[in-house]
């Protein structure tokens, strides 16, 4: 039998090369080994304001991405996240079990609260790890493939999973974190102390999958770097040390073969050559993503549905039955 993994991402803001790099990568390099369901985590979106046609479309967007990234619907299972209502309600068994102190030390709930002020927060903004974690436990998921800023929900959800099964007896595979070495944690462009974001309201910081070659050459050509001329993996200069990640990723070089290519050149040619290897890495991403009409997308999410539901059913009536609700 093979190991599960389960992972996700958010139908909101545009896409990035973080994302690409530090998740979607890493499901496609898995899919062959694993099985695999990926979902598209609608109900996450609501934790912040959402036009609702914008979301709709978002929504649907979300898969395109995914299936151009060349996950094979053939092979994962790919679906709507609000298409399988037990995440919903597997949230409400997982709420009752976490304790408010747990949520209140989740990094990105403060950090995502900030703007518009914790007071102001919706209550789903902060029980939001709660819902990832009925995602994760719902299909017994042995790997989560993530970037580094998910690795405290993980925890939580280890966690939440290890008190149900002592309070309740077996019921929740404890699930172990993926994180990539590399590229699961890269910067913004223009400030390499913030990760590359969906929502950093300076949109030069990151390149987003949908850019064409000309932004992206202009975006690196803007890219801050630090002082000093070396170009290597030195972590004290954070700045050369994302650009020189994000090259080692995208051409499939090892360190110090990156290093070696750029040994006396100096940051111009370096970024040229960094803007040129990223633009042919997302080329035949971006040549796919309009491969998919509407009436073939729907077929692939409603197949993902309905194979994600007769997992989370089973997994949802023996919660039920091991609290006594049923
Ligand atoms: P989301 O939508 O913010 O991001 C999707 C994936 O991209 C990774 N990521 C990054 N990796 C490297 N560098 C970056 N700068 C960067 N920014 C984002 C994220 O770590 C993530 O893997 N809560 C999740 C979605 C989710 C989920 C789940 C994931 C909901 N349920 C169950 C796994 C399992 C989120 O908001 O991801």
């Amino acid at each position: 039998m093979k190991k599960r993994i389960f992972s996700g991402a958010q139908p909101t803001g545009r896409l990035h090369l973080g994302n690409y790099l530090g998740a979607l990568k890493n499901w496609v390099a898995l899919q062959d080994e694993y099985d695999s369901i990926f979902c598209i985590v609608n109900l996450h979106a609501l934790t912040l304001p959402q036009n609702p046609k914008t979301l709709r479309q978002k929504t649907l967007d979300l898969a395109r991405i995914y299936l151009a990234a060349s996950i094979d619907p053939e092979k994962a299972t790919i679906f709507i996240q609000a298409d399988v209502p037990e995440h919903a309600e597997l949230t409400w068994i997982l709420l009752c079990t976490a304790r408010m102190g747990e949520l209140e030390r989740m990094t990105q709930f403060k950090d995502k609260s900030q703007k518009g002020g914790r007071e102001r927060s919706s209550v789903g903004l902060f029980t939001y790890p709660a819902l990832m974690a009925a995602d994760i436990l719902l299909y017994h998921t042995d790997l989560v493939p993530v970037g580094q800023d998910q690795k405290q929900h993980l925890e939580l959800t280890r966690d939440l999973a290890e008190r149900f099964n002592r309070d309740f007896g077996e019921t929740f595979v404890i699930p172990e974190p993926y994180i990539p070495k590399s590229g699961a944690n890269i910067r913004s462009l223009q400030d390499p102390a913030k990760k590359m974001s969906k929502s950093d309201e300076n949109e030069a910081g990151a390149i987003f999958l949908d850019d064409d070659a000309d932004t992206i050459s202009k975006k690196i050509k803007r890219a801050v770097t630090d002082s000093g001329t070396e170009i290597n993996f030195d972590e004290t200069r954070p700045a050369i040390h994302n650009l020189l990640t994000i090259y080692q990723l995208v051409t499939g070089k090892t360190e110090q073969e990156c290093v070696e290519n750029f040994a006396g050149k100096g940051y111009g040619q370096f970024k040229g050559e960094l803007a040129e290897a990223v633009v042919e890495y997302l080329r035949p991403f971006q040549e796919r993503i309009s491969a998919y009409d509407d009436a073939e997308l729907n077929r692939i999410l409603r197949t993902g549905a309905e194979k994600a539901r007769s997992i989370a059913s089973v997994t949802l009536a023996d919660a039920y039955q091991k609290t006594g609700i049923r």
